[in-house]
C-alpha cells in the first residue's frame, strides 16, 4: 500500500477536521501518500482528489465543519456511481480509503469494498451520536456544549418573563444530544424517540411545578420524538402558560471543536491508518470505556446502539 484517500461524508461534524489532519499526518508519518477526495462520495464520483502533505492540513485542527467539505450523494447509492467511484480510485492509484462519517456513510464504505475490493475504515464522525460500538462519535460532544449554552441563555429570558420553552434539538432518530445536554443543562422534561411518554405528564409536571412557585420551565424535546411546534402549541392550551418554542437547528452543528473531540479524532485518525497499515479492511474505529477500539463494519452496522436508561431516570429524579 502506497497510497490512500481520506473523505468526509453526510452532515458535517465539529472535530471531522482534527480527524482528517489525524489521517493525513499519521499516513505520511509512515511514509504513505494521502489524497483528499473532496465533497464525500459525490466528489469521488466526480474525481474531485488532491494529493495532500503536511501544510494541507495546517491551521485546521481547531476549526469546525470539514475542510474537505461533504455531501449527501445519492448517485453514490447506485452501483454505477460506486464503479465511476472505484474507477477513480484506481486511477488516482489510492488503494484504501478512510471514510469519516455516519452509518449512512459505512454503508456506502462497505458496498465500495465488497464490489470493488477497495480497502475502507470507518471514523465515526456525526453530532448524533448514533452509532453503534462507540460510546461516543466525533462531534457530539462539541453539540452538546452547544446545546448547553443556547439552554442557558434560553433560561435567562425564561426566568425574566416566566415563560414555558419547548427547545428542539437534532439528533435524527436518536435522543442522545437531548438526553446529554437536556440533563446537563436542568431541563423539567427531555423527550426522546428512545423512551415512549405522554404529553399529558409533561402538562402534569409543570402544572406540579407551577403550584409550588416554579414559574419558568424548559422541555428538551428530540427532533425524532417529535415538533416542539405541536408539543409547545398543546402545552400552552393545556396549561395556560406563556410558552415559546426555539429549534436550534444548524447551529448545533457548528462552531471551534471541543478538547474531547479534538483528542478523540486525533486518535480515531491515527488509529485508522494504524488498521491500514495492518492490512486490515471493512473495520470502523470506536472507543469504548476510554479505549480506541476496532470492530468489523458490517457486524457493527447490524448492533443497536442503547441508550443509558440510567442517565434518563437520573435527568427525571433530578427534575422532579
Ligand atoms: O446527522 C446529522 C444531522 O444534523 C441530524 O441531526 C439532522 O437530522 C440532519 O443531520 C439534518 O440534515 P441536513 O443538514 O441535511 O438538513
Amino acid at each position: 500500500m502506497k497510497r490512500i484517500g481520506v473523505l468526509t461524508s453526510g452532515g458535517d461534524a465539529p472535530g471531522m477536521n482534527s480527524a482528517v489532519r489525524a489521517v493525513v499526518r499519521t499516513a505520511i508519518y509512515h511514509g504513505l501518500e494521502v489524497v483528499g477526495i473532496e465533497r464525500g462520495y459525490a466528489g469521488l464520483i466526480n474525481g474531485e482528489m488532491r494529493l495532500m502533505n503536511l501544510s494541507s492540513v495546517g491551521d485546521i485542527v481547531h476549526r469546525g465543519g470539514t475542510v474537505l467539505r461533504t455531501a449527501r450523494s445519492e448517485a453514490f447509492r447506485t452501483p454505477q456511481g460506486r464503479a465511476q467511484a472505484a474507477d477513480n480510485l484506481r486511477k488516482m492509484e489510492v488503494d484504501a480509503l478512510v471514510v469519516i462519517g455516519g452509518d449512512g456513510s459505512f454503508r456506502g464504505a462497505t458496498l465500495l469494498a465488497n464490489e470493488h475490493g477497495i480497502k475502507v475504515i470507518g471514523i465515526p464522525g456525526t453530532i448524533d451520536n448514533d452509532i453503534p460500538c462507540t460510546d461516543y462519535t466525533i462531534g457530539f460532544d462539541t453539540c452538546v456544549n452547544t446545546v448547553l449554552d443556547a439552554i442557558n441563555k434560553i433560561r435567562d429570558t425564561a426566568t425574566s418573563h416566566e415563560r414555558t420553552f419547548i427547545i428542539e434539538v437534532m439528533g435524527r432518530r436518536a435522543g442522545y444530544i437531548a438526553l446529554q445536554a437536556g440533563l446537563a443543562g436542568g431541563a423539567e422534561s427531555i423527550l426522546i424517540p428512545e423512551v415512549p411518554f405522554s404529553l399529558e405528564d409533561v402538562v402534569q409536571k409543570l402544572l406540579r411545578g407551577h403550584a409550588r412557585g416554579k414559574l419558568h420551565s424548559i422541555i428538551l424535546v428530540a427532533e425524532g420524538a417529535g415538533s416542539a411546534l405541536d408539543i409547545g402549541k398543546y402545552i400552552e392550551e393545556k396549561t395556560g402558560f406563556d410558552t415559546r418554542v426555539t429549534i436550534l437547528g444548524h447551529i448545533q452543528r457548528g462552531g471551534a471543536p471541543s478538547a474531547f473531540d479534538r483528542v478523540l479524532a486525533a486518535r480515531m485518525g491515527a488509529k485508522a491508518v494504524e488498521l491500514l497499515l495492518a492490512g486490515e479492511s471493512k473495520k470502523m474505529v470506536g472507543i469504548v470505556s476510554e479505549q480506541i477500539k476496532d470492530f468489523d463494519i458490517e457486524w457493527a452496522l447490524q448492533q443497536k446502539k442503547e441508550i443509558d436508561l440510567e442517565v434518563y431516570k437520573l435527568a427525571n429524579i433530578l427534575s422532579i
